[in-house]
């Protein structure tokens, strides 16, 4: 297959040209060259999708498959007119989705309205989740047996948020670790390298379909021993987080995975079972775990967000000194 990745330099459109290239693939990336390095073995194009596409995009042999990881509409609309005929995967997101507080997961759940023009998709969860509507229906509207992706939390090495990274840094305590919410509350992940391959064979297969791509949920409490198998567990609840200004998800501030509940109640709570069908094979947490703290410790660039382990063992002296 003949397959182009728009990406190719960061986090999953680098994790998917790596696999294609594994598979013998012939893959070509156009990205800026801002975000990092494509993988060996891919021939780049340079492009910056605020511009045209350039004729060395498009003047070789057609592409057979399009991997798109874009969050802005017109960025898809130009590429979609510069290869118009190769079938189409879209990374979108479960963030699409306008309710996150069914416990039960959004189900066919109602969509964000649609936002199509070019906004700062990082300046909210609307402009985000609204431009990929849009960037969806650009996609499936041109390519009607498009396949469209939305992944829930992308983890694994490489991770440019830092989120499991917080976690996979605790992986080998023995001692007290703060674990926010309730031991009950549902989480789910999905390792990069496994949505990489269930990507790259939906562009084998052609396949179409809207799948919500993430790992089955599970309980925060199996999460946290799967990643912290020695730890003891220290359950603190979110009102203490929040009177204590803690954030959840992401920020230095924050303790990633922890959501506020009800209101998130469904956010890493999606329904798993269509993905797996079409032919996402989750590997074992413990596994991402594992190869994540293995790129902490190789990489000094790896990031890692959330609280430092001086907060947190002030935090837990404070919950334990509570009346
Ligand atoms: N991380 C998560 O937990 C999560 C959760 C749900 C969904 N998602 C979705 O999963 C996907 C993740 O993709 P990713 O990991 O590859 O990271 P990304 O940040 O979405 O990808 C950025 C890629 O696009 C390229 N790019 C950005 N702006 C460009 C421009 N103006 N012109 C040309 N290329 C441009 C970048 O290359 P250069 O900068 O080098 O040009 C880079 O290779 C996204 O679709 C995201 O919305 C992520």
């Amino acid at each position: 297959m003949r397959l182009l990745v728009l990406g190719g330099t960061q986090f999953l459109s680098r994790a998917v040209a790596a696999e294609a290239v594994r598979r013998g693939h012939d893959v070509v990336c156009a990205n800026r060259g801002q975000s990092g390095t494509v993988p060996p073995g891919v021939t780049t194009v340079r492009w910056d999708r605020d511009q045209p596409a350039p004729a060395e995009l498009t003047d070789g042999d057609p592409y057979d498959a399009v991997v798109d990881v874009a969050r802005t509409p017109s960025h898809v609309r130009r590429a979609l007119a510069a290869v118009p005929n190769a079938h189409w995967v879209f990374v979108s997101t479960i963030s699409v989705y306008a309710d996150h507080g069914d416990p039960a997961g959004p189900g066919e759940g109602r969509l964000l309205p649609e936002v199509t023009e070019d906004l700062d998709p990082m300046a909210s969860l609307e402009n985000y989740g609204g431009m990929k509507v849009a960037c969806e229906r650009l996609v499936l509207e041109a390519v009607p047996s498009a396949a469209v992706v939305r992944p829930g939390l992308i983890v694994g090495p490489g991770d440019p948020s830092g989120r499991f990274a917080y976690w996979a840094r605790r992986s080998t305590a023995t001692g007290d670790v703060l674990a926010p919410g309730r031991p009950q509350d549902l989480v789910q992940v999905v390792d990069v390298r496994d949505l990489a391959a269930w990507v790259v064979g939906l562009a084998e297969h052609r396949a179409g379909g809207t799948y919500d791509g993430i790992a089955p949920e599970r309980p925060f409490a199996d999460l946290l021993a799967a990643c912290l198998p020695d730890a003891r567990l220290v359950w603190v609840d979110q009102e203490f987080l929040q009177a204590e200004g803690v954030e959840p998800w992401s920020g230095p501030d924050s303790i990633p995975l922890w959501l506020p509940r009800p209101e998130y109640d469904g956010m890493l709570a999606h329904d798993a079972g269509p993905a797996l069908e079409a032919g996402l094979e989750p590997r074992p947490v413990d596994a991402t775990t594992r190869d994540t703290r293995a790129w902490l410790d190789a990489d000094p660039a790896a990031r890692i967000t959330g609280i430092t382990t001086e907060r947190e063992a002030e935090l837990l002296a404070r919950w334990r000194a509570q009346p």
